[in-house]
């Protein structure tokens, strides 16, 4: 793909601006030379006004999510997109996450701006587990987790009884769940069916993806190696 396009793609700006910034030398290599409009490039080798690039088209992305943002580009609350450059807005295709957090849950999520990979991870016969730290506000009764377990559970509204899932106890008023699919909402309908009442919500982890040091708020690209140990 040539520069311009690439670089408008990646939200730089439209086709016009990114030909001014090309002509006018904001985009070198890291050697300093400039690159031209036709010249072949190595995305990774690229300054853009002197910083490196976003993440390339195929990209997947991490993001620590605070709790009071929403997963959606366009929302009367804060959006996701407000922890991730600017720029990220007017890419094409947009780096969109897969699956969704609630506004009132942190955590780990992945965004991608390939659909493929979105569609296969996002999947439920990706078969991904997700893990979820809950806060509740009664104690548990000690059955939750022969309840979940069972394959048979029904959340309100709904016919299909969920997939098996995993409850750990890690306190009288905490427990530490795995999931296997996502439905709306889905680990607070399930403590609401067992008369119970989530307090926070934190997920952990994704098909044994975590999300180690990084702060609330920050996001990183995921190393090629990352990808692949969660591609089914
Ligand atoms: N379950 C929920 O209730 N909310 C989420 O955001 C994810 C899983």
């Amino acid at each position: 793909m040539k520069l311009v396009k690439h670089l408008a793609n990646l939200g730089y700006g439209t086709r016009r601006a990114v030909t001014e910034m090309v002509k006018n030398g904001f985009v070198t290599r890291r050697d300093g030379s400039i690159v031209r409009d036709g010249e072949t490039f190595d995305h990774d080798d690229l300054l853009i006004n002197g910083k490196p690039g976003d993440p390339p088209a195929g990209a997947v992305l991490m993001l620590h999510k605070p709790t009071g943002f929403v997963c959606s580009a366009k929302d009367t609350s804060r959006l996701i997109y407000e922890l991730l450059p600017p720029r990220f807005l007017a890419r094409s295709p947009i780096m969109a996450p897969i699956g969704r957090l609630d506004r009132d849950t942190s955590g780990l999520l992945l965004l991608t701006d390939d659909g493929k990979i979105n569609h296969r991870l996002a999947s439920p016969r990706a078969h991904l587990p997700k893990v979820y730290d809950a806060e509740l506000a009664s104690d548990l009764r000690g059955d939750e987790d022969a309840l979940f377990a069972s394959g048979t559970l029904l959340l309100n509204g709904e016919t299909t009884p969920l997939r098996a899932a995993t409850l750990d106890v890690l306190a009288s008023r905490r427990a530490r769940v795995t999931l296997y699919e996502g439905r709306y909402h889905q680990v607070r309908r399930m403590f609401a069916a067992v008369g119970n009442h989530v307090v926070t919500l934190h997920r952990r982890s994704i098909g044994g993806l975590e999300l180690g040091s990084l702060e609330a708020g920050q996001w990183r690209e995921l190393s090629f190696d990352e990808v692949a140990a969660l591609l089914p």
